[in-house]
């Protein structure tokens, strides 16, 4: 099975590489992000939850975002493979992810992370925020979200290079330009 990360600061283009890497590799999809919007949307418990740390900017407690990713990879049957987008934020994430994917004999096959500087990042999700409808984008919001990401999910990067499993690319180009470079990398 081709398991993939797709890993990067929010704003980084991790959801719109997904839907290119889908396209191209036929996996299963597991965002995170938007599991948890959903979840608000249908106004559930675990929806009430989250909407406080995601409006705030901040992370949603580790037990509540393993437990959930692991109700998605028991719903999952005769996958090719599965792209991670905004998963694992943190390294308790990373090594609870090993975790179970060990129970199921699989592993990581390749984390991308994509390297986008900071002054693009605010660029693009002020702008997607014109019309994303998502209550966390806007500036004091990215802002935190940012911050959250130096300070709590870049250790991540540290735990795949460990791994072996680790690649860098450049995220910044137009999304065609991106997507090759990501294409080259899940192909090596
Ligand atoms: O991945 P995405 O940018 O869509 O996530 C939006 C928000 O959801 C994050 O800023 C964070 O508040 C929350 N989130 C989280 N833990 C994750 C994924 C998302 O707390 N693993
Ligand atoms: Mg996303």
């Amino acid at each position: 099975m081709l398991n993939v990360i797709i890993f990067g600061p929010p704003g980084s283009g991790k959801g719109t590489q997904s839907e290119k890497i889908i396209a191209k590799f036929g996996l299963a999809h597991i965002s995170t992000g938007d599991i948890l919007r959903a979840e608000i949307k249908a106004e559930s418990k675990l929806g009430k939850e989250a909407a406080q740390f995601i409006n705030r900017g901040e992370l949603v407690p580790d037990a509540t975002i393993i437990g959930m990713l692991e109700n998605k990879l028991n719903g999952l049957t005769d996958a090719k493979g599965v792209i991670f987008d905004g998963f694992p934020r943190t390294v308790a994430q990373a090594e609870a992810l090993k975790e179970m994917l060990q129970k199921r004999g699989e592993d990581i096959s390749v984390m991308l992370n994509l390297e986008v500087n900071r002054e693009e990042l605010i660029s693009r999700l002020l702008k997607r925020g014109e019309t994303s409808g998502r209550s966390d984008d806007n500036l004091e919001t990215i802002e935190k979200r940012i911050k959250v990401y130096e300070e709590q999910t870049s250790p991540v990067i540290g735990f795949y290079k460990t791994e072996g499993t680790y690649k860098g690319i450049k995220g910044v180009g137009t999304i065609d330009e991106i997507f090759d470079r990501i294409s080259n990398a899940i192909e090596e």
